[in-house]
């Protein structure tokens, strides 16, 4: 298994989507495993001594903890996992040629990588539009997401690929590494809708609309919207694009999550115009003085959400 550096695994933006297209449209054998950032995830950035192995990560060691040593190999032939082995016997080798190592450390940090050019390195989010923070968000909730990407219940093409075969214990760890990253918030955005449309979003996320059915967002998203453990999201620093996307996401049946899907009933009696003015407040919001979520039961949630259990 040959070592991949730290700059390989870097920069996995436009390989992500190359790789998904090879994967697609051309035989295996096209896909160089240089360009496949689903390498990056499974393999050694490095092949520095006691870090995880490929085997390792399919599910030897749930916490991922450093495994003890690969004696329990034949264990793991068994079950799911396997796929993510013999994605990796599918991946071409280039023998015979040295490949540049710079020792990148075998963390977390280095793993996530393929991540990082849309999510930025801590999970902070980029300047796109719509690549959504992750940082500090609760970790039931980004592993919820995750899931979702893998089975198929949230789409986007790139982050479906990335995540096919990875067992739940590796969804697990991700989730808890971008949950604990608390990278400062951007600052509050420059709007250009009118006052009367903040005035519109404001009222809505904060009161709700009881003659239409439209509940508080604050009412689960918390007083300051940093969300609630165990799997409610904040809704700060994410862009106006980003939420305006997620809500017609649920509107037209895109996005769902564990019923009751609230988000699916809540966004459901919002009109267009409704999206854009609560996406325009949101995105004018100061960084909280706490950005944590508040702990879990803190709220009563004026619905019940499958994914949140109460
Ligand atoms: C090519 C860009 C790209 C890459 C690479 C990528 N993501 Fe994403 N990710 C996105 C986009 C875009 C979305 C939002 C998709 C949508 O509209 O639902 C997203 C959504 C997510 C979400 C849900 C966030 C939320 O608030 O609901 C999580 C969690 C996530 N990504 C984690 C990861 C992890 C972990 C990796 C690396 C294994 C990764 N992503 C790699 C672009 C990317
Ligand atoms: C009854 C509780 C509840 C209410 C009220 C509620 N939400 Fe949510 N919201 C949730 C839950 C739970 C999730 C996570 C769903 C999942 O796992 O996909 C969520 C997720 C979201 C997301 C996705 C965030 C991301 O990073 O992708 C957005 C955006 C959102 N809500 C906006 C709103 C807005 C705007 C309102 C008010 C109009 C609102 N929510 C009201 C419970 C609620």
């Amino acid at each position: 298994m040959r070592a991949r550096s730290q700059a390989m695994c870097r920069g996995m933006h436009m390989a992500a989507i190359k790789g998904l297209k090879d994967d697609r449209r051309k035989p295996r054998q096209d896909v160089s495993d240089w360009e496949n950032p689903r390498v990056c995830l499974v393999e050694q950035p490095a092949a520095a001594a006691g870090g995880w192995s490929a085997l390792e990560m399919t599910g030897l060691s749930p916490k991922l903890s450093r495994p003890s040593r690969p004696k329990q190999k034949a264990h793991i032939l068994s079950g799911l996992y396997i796929w993510v082995f013999v994605l990796l016997l599918l991946l071409p080798v280039h023998s015979g040629q040295a490949q540049p190592i710079d020792s990148a450390p075998d963390t977390m940090e280095a793993r996530m990588l393929p991540c990082a050019s849309c999510h930025g390195v801590q999970g902070q989010g980029t300047n796109n539009d719509y690549f959504p923070r992750l940082a500090g968000k609760p970790a039931g909730y980004l592993y919820n997401q995750l899931v979702a990407f893998r089975i198929g219940r949230r789409h986007y093409p790139p982050m479906n690929y990335l995540l096919e075969f990875l067992p739940d214990a590796y969804l697990r760890a991700m989730a808890d590494y971008f949950a604990a990253q608390r990278p400062p918030l951007p600052p509050a955005a420059i709007t250009i809708v009118s006052k009367d449309m903040l005035a519109l979003g404001q009222s809505l996320v904060v009161q709700g609309d009881p003659g239409r059915g439209i509940p508080a967002c604050a009412g689960c998203h918390g007083p300051s919207f940093t969300g609630m453990e165990p799997a409610i999201p904040g809704l700060l620093g994410l862009k106006p694009s980003y939420i305006s996307a997620q809500l017609g996401a649920w509107r037209y049946g895109t996005r769902s999550a564990a019923a009751p899907d609230c988000m699916q009933i809540v966004a459901g009696h919002l009109t267009e115009t409704d999206v854009t003015a609560v996406a325009a407040w949101l995105s004018t919001l100061p960084a909280p003085a706490n950005p944590a979520p508040v702990p879990r039961g803190t709220l009563a949630m004026p619905l019940a959400c499958g994914s949140e259990p109460n």
